[in-house]
């Protein structure tokens, strides 16, 4: 198989873990014998150094012209100070608009070896956890109409929260979908206690939930969910939510799976396409230091073969070669414990160390 694939280092670490997933995109290429090319561009903060704009033109049309987009991750603090609408956040929420990635996917597994990472008591998530949020990524709060004003002579700013029917029962879709494939259970988070469009949300997720009489729907309130995520997060298979509660609590899982770094994303179009993210961000305090933890930019990659190109083998490959390794005792430095048996890589040395047991 050939395939192209957009790769979109960005900042800090992004370079860093995306340099690592390649490595092992091309161990699984040499292993199955497969061709994947990569397209290098700019987006967020280098590219408002390089370009001025954080999503320059020609990085979305080659996104565009690919099959897949990997990306590292966007931000730092050099650009902090910019307004709102030229940070470089802006290249991520522009993508995923204009490539239309409505569907998010953020997989929290546990896996065993990590089992003393995780801050909740042993009896909470014993026999592992392995938790799907399902996000809106492309509507909501992120994208309604926002603005800072004056009124009286005060500022006052506000940020509106907006759906429409068909943007929830797509995401709700997907999310049905995806239970169909894992233990048959969706949760659906919102706040319509509170909110109308909340409201409207739950509404569209029980009538689309009649076409999936094989999936069991619950409804939870976003601050119980929160609470139950720590509490007992062995009672979730699937939660599908919008996309600021979906930003909040992916956080939240990817804490109780062990850590932040361990967490991969998709974020999908209708069809086939999509971009391939770790969930964390630039970190820009360990940039350039070989310390941060590539796993989670390696398990994207493994999700670009599942999701895009269906190519199941070789997926499961990444994430067998990423559980050998934490068996084998191998840990980045956000993961270690302090145990004996550890050995601590760098992120060079750990996407080297997957990449073999992949070969
Ligand atoms: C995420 C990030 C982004 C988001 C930021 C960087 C814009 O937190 O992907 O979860 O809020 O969606
Ligand atoms: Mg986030």
């Amino acid at each position: 198989m050939n395939m192209n694939i957009a790769v979109i280092p960005g900042d800090g670490i992004g370079p860093e873990v995306t340099n690592e997933a390649v490595k092992v995109l091309d161990a699984v290429a040499d292993r199955f014998g497969h061709n994947f090319y990569y397209r290098n561009v700019l987006a967020g903060g280098c590219a408002i150094d390089a370009y001025g704009t954080a999503l320059p033109k020609e990085t979305l049309n080659v996104c565009k012209n690919s099959d897949a987009v990997l990306l590292g991750a966007v931000g730092g603090e050099k650009w902090d100070t910019l307004p709102g609408d030229r940070r470089p956040e802006t290249a991520l929420l522009g993508l995923r608009k204009e490539l239309g990635l409505y569907a998010n996917l953020r997989p929290a597994m546990l896996f065993s070896a990590l089992a003393e990472s995780c801050p909740l008591r042993p009896e909470l998530v014993a026999g592992g956890l392995d938790i799907l949020v399902v996000r809106e990524l492309t509507g909501g709060i992120y994208f309604g109409k926002k603005a800072t004003e004056k009124k009286d002579g005060v500022r006052f700013a506000y940020d509106v929260e907006e759906y429409s029917e068909t943007e929830i029962a797509r995401i709700a879709r997907t999310a049905f979908e995806m239970a169909r494939l894992r233990n048959k259970q969706v949760t659906s988070v919102d706040k319509a206690n509170v909110l109308e469009s909340s409201r409207l949300w739950r509404a569209v997720v029980t009538d689309i939930s009649a076409d999936y009489p094989d999936i069991k729907l619950n409804h939870l309130y976003v601050d119980n969910t929160a609470m139950q995520l720590v509490r007992a997060p062995k009672q979730f298979d699937v939660i599908l939510t919008s996309n600021i509660f979906g930003d909040i609590l992916s956080d939240e899982a990817s804490q109780i799976a062990g850590s932040i770094g361990m967490l991969p994303s998709a974020s999908l179009n209708a069809g086939d396409f999509g971009m391939y993210e770790p969930v964390h961000g630039s970190a820009p305090d360990i940039a350039g230091l070989n310390k941060a933890n590539p796993m989670a930019a390696i398990l994207s990659a493994s999700m670009m073969l599942r999701y895009t190109f269906k190519l199941t083998k070789e997926a499961d490959a990444i994430e067998e070669a990423v559980k050998d390794v934490l068996n084998e005792g191998y840990r980045t430095a956000d993961l270690a414990s302090g145990t004996d048996n550890e050995r601590i890589l760098g992120t060079a040395e750990a996407g080297s160390i997957i990449a073999e047991y992949i070969k």
